[in-house]
């Protein structure tokens, strides 16, 4: 099978973005660590490992097609993380962002006819709509506990960390 070379490309900068994405929310979860907020802080480094997940998802999927994988630098973890609502409205915005880039690599993909490809991104176009609702709830969440109930928060995600999928 041949994957165009921009989509081939596009794949391997997706990698990046992903793993930069997991950089950014174990960056999230140790601040979470040292506000105190312990169980933020799991649910966070959760998510980093889901994003290397789908860093490697991408990965393993050029190398099923034959093509070659190429693994871009890394840059340090952005996002404002002076506080837990700022640290999740960072997180929102990164899922956002996900998405886009998602949604532009599917754009392409029915460009070039890639219809392999439109395929394999069907799974990440519907992950993307659960990460941002996910995360939307945990920002208003966290705004309606304002800062003096943020242990109910903590309860509240803890417990939904006991069902396999973990949703605040
Ligand atoms: Fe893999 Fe949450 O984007």
């Amino acid at each position: 099978m041949l994957t165009p070379k921009p989509i081939v490309d596009k794949l391997n900068e997706q990698i990046a973005n992903e793993f930069h994405a997991a950089h950014n929310y174990m960056a999230m979860a140790c601040r979470f660590d040292a506000l105190g907020l312990k169980v933020l802080s799991e649910w966070f480094f959760r998510q980093g490992e889901e994003e290397r997940d789908h860093g490697k998802r991408i990965l393993r999927y050029l190398l099923d097609v034959g093509a070659d994988v190429h693994l871009n630098a890394i840059s340090e973890p952005t996002g404002n993380l002076s506080d837990p609502v700022s640290i999740v409205q960072s997180a929102l915005n990164q899922e956002e962002q996900v998405t886009k880039q998602i949604h532009d690599l599917v754009a392409m993909a029915e460009e070039h006819k890639d219809f392999a490809t439109r395929s394999f991104l069907a799974w990440f176009v519907d992950e993307q709509v659960e990460e941002v609702a996910t995360m939307t709830e945990l920002l208003q969440m966290l705004k309606l506990a304002g800062d003096h109930h943020l242990l109910q928060v903590e309860a509240r995600v803890a417990r939904m960390m006991e069902t396999p999928q973990a949703k605040p």
